[in-house]
């Protein structure tokens, strides 16, 4: 294992996954860990990340001065770097300017030594920077092994104490010889095996989870989507038909996704599906509702008492199943850190009513979410249902703009799966965050044959995206929209005009509701 040390950095995460990716188990811990919390996990290498705060204020975070101590290969990224050098007896100034944007390395070649940590790296190696403070004297025992013209000190080796860090950023893609920077560290310095691997994963996990449930029952929500379908499939290789599956048709989902997820876990994988048919009553719940808020709160209301209701009737379950990811366990940490910071669980099925006790089995929590489609696949789900694109819980419910009927539902599933299949077929699903239909509450006067039609409008949006926090608009190639359009006007029978949005977020969010 490599630990990383968060120090507030965006790139935390990006840091853990470049270690893995040489087949490393990394995981990412709070600062304020103590150096015999450390010690205790047995680390082969311990990564300190960047960070938004200055060492020269007060009341920057510092690391425990005992992991300086402990023998075991550090390296500071960034801030890293600097907090390392201040703590040792270094010396870190804000120069005039900040530091941002592409450098060059030149390496420094200093008698009778090599660097390690820069072993194969080119002269001019294309870095990424983002600084405000450089160091300016390092602590007695450090070299200086890189440097750009404006950052003497880029990068900074004490073979002896085994202590390292560069002022640049290895972890982005932008620094080319970044992750071989990372390999020198994590391989040769920390002399770290490649043994984490998803094969590997699934044996431990497996196990793993056939110790914690014994002979207890665990329940389970399909959603249809990548980490709930992967959820399940791992926790059935372990346990079999000691997992149930619920999945609710609330009538919101797409053109034969209720068939599709029957079809695919209850026969394929051979599972204990309990499907239930809550079209209608979410129907009647949603009838004469337009605002957005009021129709999301009555769907999740709605989800959370048709699945209760089916959980009961399914008798003695120990243990709700979820999907929940690695990055929704470290973004929910408690801001102040800690070692006790507390870990808040995603209910993605809302709160827990107070008769049922379940524990909790989320055996994705360790995982990214290329991780997770990459197990998805290793575990036999297909290629098209591990990347598909993301699906609001309140489904077509939040597309269907205005009220939201069975006549306008099942209008936009045949627009939803023409757009779906246009993209598919063009060879831009990859290329695309997430694309959707919607539904307007306006109708527009057309020309179809000889006759006036007034019809619905739909609007289609694809956007591209890392995270969803943020969204530009996809640049399709004009013939897509204009086979999906056309296909639209003559094959779905209300409507009679199409839009593309074009709307980036933000100011737009993805969905329209
Ligand atoms: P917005 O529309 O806020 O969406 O830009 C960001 C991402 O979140 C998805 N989304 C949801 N996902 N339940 C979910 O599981 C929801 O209620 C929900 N609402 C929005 C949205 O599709 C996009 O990927």
């Amino acid at each position: 294992t490599v630990v990383v040390l968060d120090f507030g950095a965006q790139y935390s995460q990006l840091i853990a996954r470049r270690v893995r990716e040489q087949g490393v188990y990394s995981l990412i811990v709070p600062y304020t860990i103590s150096a015999q919390e450390l010690r205790k996990m047995a680390p082969v290498g311990i990564i300190f990340s960047g960070g938004p705060a200055s060492v020269s204020t007060e009341d920057s975070p510092r690391p425990d001065a005992g992991i300086y101590g402990l023998g075991i290969p550090v390296l500071g990224i960034c801030y890293g770097l600097q907090v390392m050098s201040v703590m040792n007896g270094g010396t870190v100034r804000r120069p005039d300017a900040r530091e941002y944007g592409f450098a060059h390395l030149h390496l420094n070649h200093f008698t009778g030594k090599t660097s390690r940590l820069l072993a194969g790296i080119p002269e001019g190696s294309q870095l990424w920077m983002s600084h405000g403070d450089s160091v300016v004297d390092l602590p007695t025992g450090f070299v200086t092994t890189g440097s750009t013209p404006n950052c003497p000190v880029t990068v900074a080796e004490n073979e002896a104490r085994r202590l390292y860090g560069v002022q640049f950023h290895p972890e982005v893609v932008h620094s080319t010889d970044g992750t071989a920077v990372l390999r020198n560290f994590v391989m040769d310095i920390c002399g770290a095996k490649a043994d984490w691997s998803m094969e590997s994963f699934i044996a431990t996990e497996v196990e793993r989870i056939r110790s914690v449930v014994g002979d207890r029952k665990v329940l389970c929500g399909l959603s249809g989507g990548v980490d709930s379908s992967v959820a399940a499939v791992l926790i059935h290789k372990a346990i079999g038909d000691q997992l149930v599956c619920v999945f609710v048709n609330n009538g919101m989902l797409r053109k034969n996704e209720a068939q599709n997820v029957v079809d695919l876990f209850g026969k394929h994988f051979n599972m204990r599906l309990e499907y239930v048919d809550a079209e209608t009553a979410f129907l009647d719940a949603l009838k004469g509702i337009a605002e957005p808020e009021a129709k999301r709160k009555i769907i999740g209301k709605m989800f959370v008492d048709v699945f209760y209701d089916a959980a009961r009737s399914l008798g003695d379950i120990s243990f709700l199943a979820q999907g929940t990811l690695y990055p929704d366990v470290i973004e929910s940490r408690s801001p102040s850190g800690g070692p006790s910071a507390t870990i808040k669980s995603h209910h993605n099925v809302g709160g827990l009513p107070d008769d049922l006790k379940w524990e909790l089995l989320e055996p994705l929590k360790e995982l990214f979410k290329d991780e997770v489609r990459q197990l998805g696949m290793e575990l036999g789900l297909a290629e098209e249902l591990v990347n598909r694109h993301p699906f609001p819980g309140p489904g077509l419910g939040v597309r269907c703009i205005g009220e939201v009927t069975k006549e306008r539902l099942d209008t936009l599933r045949e627009v939803d799966a023409i757009f779906v299949e246009e993209i598919r077929r063009a060879g831009l699903y990859g290329d695309i965050w997430q694309a959707l239909a919607c539904l307007l509450p306006v109708k527009s006067v057309g020309v179809q044959g000889d006759e006036r039609t007034y019809r619905e409008v739909c609007s289609l949006r694809a956007v591209t995206s890392q995270d969803a926090m943020t969204a530009d608009w996809y640049r399709f190639p004009p013939e897509v929209l204009q086979t999906t359009a056309s296909r639209i006007c003559n094959e779905v029978a209300g409507v009679n005009r199409v839009l593309y949005d074009i709307t980036s977020k933000p100011p737009g969010t993805i969905e329209w509701e």
